[in-house]
């Protein structure tokens, strides 16, 4: 389990992660949704100590992340950064060797190179391996940080924006791997993402950051709900389900007209702005209420 407790950060005179305090059992897949600049990274960061927090205390499975010596946390947490760059050139299959360093020091054993082997194949890296990293596109690149952080078989897996540049099939099929890691290797994944109908489908619990604080969390079918969401995004996000799964469709919203088909009895004080009707005209700033007026 992951104890988050009364955690916050400053920079100078702003705060960006506000007193949270959060439990994440083990085992199982929570994502963290939110705007940009809500804080979901920087949360992430201080769970796996890249970041000192300036206020609070975090346990992984016990062993405040303060005071654990790197190696030992290194063996069980393992976390991918939303910006990863390389000073150091390096094929394919030597970054993804990287993962195994605290179990291997340097030395691979045989299980090592398994471990190796299969990471790749699951991210459909094998054609790939023996390419330089600064030789792939964006979403190939993607996929070697996340065999790699993959590779290093901790029981804590931390993901900021593993989806990043990935097309729909390397989306969906990160998404399924992960969720068998999670399931058939009991693995806990945290992840953060953008996408909230990923977070919906693939995760067991989700929670919802905003100006440093988490406002909602709970399982996809309590979070996915218009108002709660728009009291997240400032939008109107309409949920539908589809084949079981909670889906919320947002290409197009505020913008009516899918305010019509708002609940009779949505009533939130957010506000949010409607895309003018016509070029050059000022948004208008509403309450979700009122567009269903
Ligand atoms: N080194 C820093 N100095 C000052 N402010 C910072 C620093 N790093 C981050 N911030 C601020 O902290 C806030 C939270 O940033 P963070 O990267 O955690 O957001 P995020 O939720 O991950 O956003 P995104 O979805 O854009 O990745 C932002 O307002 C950001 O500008
Ligand atoms: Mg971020």
């Amino acid at each position: 389990m992951i104890t988050v407790e009364s955690v916050a950060k400053r920079y100078g005179d702003s705060v960006v992660v506000d007193d949270v305090s959060l439990e994440i059992p083990a085992g199982g897949i929570t994502s963290i949704i939110g705007p940009n600049g809500a804080g979901k990274s920087t949360l992430l960061s201080i769970v796996s100590r890249l970041e000192p927090m300036s206020a609070g205390v975090v346990t992984v499975d016990g062993m405040d992340v303060s005071t654990t010596k790197s190696p030992i946390l290194a063996k069980r947490l393992a976390i991918l950064r939303q910006e990863n760059h390389l000073t150091v050139r390096l094929s394919v299959r030597d970054l993804v060797a990287f993962g195994r360093f605290p179990h291997s020091q340097g030395r691979l054993t045989k299980d090592d190179v398994e471990f190796v082997d299969k990471a790749l194949d699951y991210m459909g890296l094998t054609e790939l391996q023996d390419r330089y990293i600064d030789e792939l596109s964006g979403g190939q690149r993607q996929r070697a940080y996340v065999a790699m952080v993959i590779c290093q078989d901790t029981d804590y897996v931390l993901l900021d924006e593993p989806l990043n540049n990935l097309d729909m099939k390397h989306s969906v099929n990160m998404m399924q791997h992960l969720r068998r890691i999670a399931t058939e290797l009991g693995k806990t994944i945290l992840f953060v993402v953008h996408d909230i109908n990923f977070a919906s489908v693939y995760s067991d619990r989700m929670i919802a950051m905003r100006d440093g604080r988490v406002i909602v969390q709970g399982t996809p079918e309590e979070v996915m709900d218009s108002r709660k969401l728009a009291a997240i995004y400032d939008m109107y996000i309409p949920i539908h389900e589809i084949e079981g799964e909670r889906l919320g469709i947002y290409y197009w919203s505020p913008a009516l007209p899918t305010a019509a088909k708002l609940p009779a009895d949505y009533r939130t004080e957010v506000q949010v702005h409607v895309s003018p009707d016509h070029p050059g005209e000022e948004a208008v700033p509403k309450t979700v209420a009122e567009l269903s007026e």
